[in-house]
């Protein structure tokens, strides 16, 4: 208490001041919530796939078969409970303040690998949301779940080492490598990381796969200039101006700075080249 306390003071001084550096935290955990694509996941949609509005971050999609948690403040319903602490060690070891288990397809692989700072931010800016009373049944353990890593501390990432933060950005906060890169025992297999094939349900029904997105593809975005590439990711539209089927959050994806979305494609083209599998 004593610290949500200090940090609302802290947050206050720097809107009065604008000089402590402290209370940058909850922007950039807004920011990476958005390019993390949680709503994608943790925001409900009506019967036409359209987000229910006043109820961002309220929980109740279906995904992978489980139902999302509200991750907003509620005391009754959501992280109101939890401690910033607690919401990091969530991200970080994929662990409950009660113990139990978070299961894919919460991608705890790949957030475990949020810096410090950032699982931070995140918690921070999920704190400072308007609560929503919004119960969300936990869908019922049926299966031993995964033990996941103890995660005590990841560093910060080196932001000026464009191509390191570009696979930052790629595997830990946008979750790209969650649907493009083939799975083992039902965790991503990163030693072919983009070399896609998983299939999804196509909003309007029907079943799409996520593409091969290094060389092994030579009919993929090895084709397309880096423009061309960040069209389709923000945009979701192929260079022939064909649209892309809309798995991807594109409009969330939209919001990376250039900078940002600049270290992704950078990142992308270094890609290892995993053959396409034809079968
Ligand atoms: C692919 C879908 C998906 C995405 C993307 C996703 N989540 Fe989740 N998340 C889930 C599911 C499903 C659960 C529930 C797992 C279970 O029941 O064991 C969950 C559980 C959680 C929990 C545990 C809450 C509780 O009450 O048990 C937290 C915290 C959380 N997610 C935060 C986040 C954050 C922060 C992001 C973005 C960085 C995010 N999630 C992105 C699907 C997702
Ligand atoms: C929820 C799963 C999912 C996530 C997350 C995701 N993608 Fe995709 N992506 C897909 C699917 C499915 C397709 C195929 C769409 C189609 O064929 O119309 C696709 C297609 C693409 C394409 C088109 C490639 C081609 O050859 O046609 C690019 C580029 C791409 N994704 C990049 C990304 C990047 C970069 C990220 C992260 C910032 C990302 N994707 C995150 C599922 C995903």
């Amino acid at each position: 208490m004593t610290f949500r306390i200090s940090a609302l003071v802290a947050a206050l001084a720097f809107s009065a001041t604008g000089a402590l550096a402290q209370s940058g935290d909850v922007a950039r955990g807004k920011y990476l919530v958005t390019i993390g694509i949680c709503e994608g996941c943790h925001s409900p949609r009506d019967s036409r796939d359209v987000p229910v509005p006043g109820m961002r971050l309220a929980g109740g999609r279906r995904s992978g078969g489980l139902m999302t948690p509200n991750l907003t403040p509620d005391m009754e319903t959501g992280l109101g409970k939890w401690s910033e602490a607690q919401i990091v060690e969530a991200l970080h070891s994929g662990r409950r303040p009660d113990g139990s288990t978070i299961r894919p397809p919460m991608g705890i692989f790949f957030y475990s690998h949020f810096s410090d700072s950032d699982a931070r931010a995140i918690a921070a800016y999920l704190k400072s949301l308007p609560p929503i009373n919004h119960p969300v049944e936990r869908t019922p353990v049926t299966a031993p779940p995964r033990e996941w890593p103890r995660v005590e501390t990841v560093p910060e990432p080196n932001r000026a080492d464009k191509l390191a933060y570009g696979k930052y950005l790629v595997e830990t906060v946008s979750h790209c490598m969650q649907c493009h890169s083939p799975r083992v025992n039902g965790l991503p297999d990163l030693s072919r990381a983009g070399g896609g094939g998983n299939s999804y349900t196509a909003p309007g029904g029907g079943s799409v796969v996520a593409a091969n997105l290094t060389p092994g593809n030579p009919d993929g975005i090895v084709k397309w200039t880096d423009e061309q590439l960040k069209t389709a990711i923000t945009h979701g539209v192929r260079p022939d101006g064909g649209k892309m089927v809309a798995v991807m959050d594109f409009d969330l994806y939209e919001q990376m700075t250039p900078d940002d979305l600049d270290a992704v494609v950078g990142y992308l083209r270094t890609l290892k080249p995993v053959p396409v599998k034809r079968d």
